[in-house]
């Protein structure tokens, strides 16, 4: 389970034959624990008279792995970039790790976020886009370096042993000095998936990491992320055309059609014996085009 941002380890605290407290752990860690990581309330989004997403809700639990498919057009893409602070919202509220992303509590009411504020709660955020967004003039190590050094303030030395970690996690370590245009399209990626994690996210967002790749490559990216799925403490919200992926690695898969959520469930559920006719009308699509 994820580390509660605030824990009380069997704490007592006793004035003579008083007890005040007597392990409150329990009940404070659970309050923590069961807030989701992530919930879009009432969040709406527009573009000129275009509604991309109406009034959405949607709850994400600590370390849930969530996959959304879906047409083109039906918002996936934006769900996420909503949630990078890279688009503007219309309506509603979202939250990250129980504090609003895009409004701030002030005098308490809700009031829109300072980038102060914003940059602090999206850096529990990282992302990693389809065709990949590397720094070309850096090398691995240094795309890897560049962002816990100019945002997070860490000190060189610190932030390239944390680098060189990340990029021996994703089995590049003899990749490092190498520049992107060195690097095959699965390479770039991985690169792409360690620079997002030097930043210690709390959640990891994927768009269509793999469908730029050619399609022996496809193996090595989705290796890396059902290591971290395994092994680290992270939420995921994951875009995706990978059904057999989606089946195995998660946790619930959404369907989005016309900007809501048409339906949800788990994997087997909803890709196995789906409930909705526009779900079904999907799936087919999908292995038809296979
Ligand atoms: N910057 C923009 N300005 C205007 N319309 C936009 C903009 N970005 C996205 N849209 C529109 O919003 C809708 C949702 O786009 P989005 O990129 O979220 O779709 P998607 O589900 O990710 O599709 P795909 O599977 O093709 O990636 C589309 O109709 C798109 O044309
Ligand atoms: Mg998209």
């Amino acid at each position: 389970m994820n580390e509660p941002r605030i824990r009380f380890e069997n704490a007592a605290k006793s004035y003579g034959s008083l007890t005040v407290l007597d392990n409150p752990e329990t009940a404070c860690n659970e309050k923590v624990m069961n807030e989701p990581m992530v919930r879009f309330e009432n969040v709406t989004k527009r573009y000129g008279a275009l509604t991309v997403l109406d009034e959405l809700n949607l709850d994400i639990a600590r370390n849930e792995k969530v996959c959304i498919i879906g047409p083109s057009g039906s918002g996936k893409t934006t769900v996420l970039r909503m949630l990078m602070t890279l688009e503007q919202i219309q309506g509603g509220v979202i939250w990250v790790d129980g504090e609003p992303l895009t409004h701030m509590q002030k005098n308490g009411h809700l009031v829109p976020a300072s980038d102060r504020h914003l940059r602090r709660v999206r850096s529990k955020i990282g992302m990693v886009f389809q065709h990949f967004n590397l720094f070309p003039h850096m090398t691995a190590l240094q795309n890897c370096m560049e962002a816990p050094v100019s945002v997070l303030g860490l000190p060189k030395k610190q932030a390239e042993e944390r680098a060189a970690e990340l990029l021996d996690m994703v089995g590049l370590s003899d990749k490092r000095n190498h520049f992107p245009i060195q690097l095959s399209g699965g390479q770039k990626q991985r690169v792409a998936i360690a620079r997002a994690l030097a930043m210690r996210p709390k959640v990891m967002l994927f768009d269509e990491v793999t469908s730029a790749l050619d399609p022996e490559l496809i193996g090595e990216v989705l290796n890396v992320i059902r290591k971290l799925g395994a092994e680290h403490d992270l939420t995921m919200l994951m875009v995706t055309h990978q059904m057999g992926f989606a089946k195995e690695f998660s946790d619930r898969v959404c369907f989005f059609y016309g900007g809501k959520i048409v339906e949800q469930g788990p994997p087997d559920q909803l890709l196995g014996n789906p409930q909705n006719e526009r779900t079904r009308q999907f799936l087919s699509a999908v292995l038809e085009a296979r």
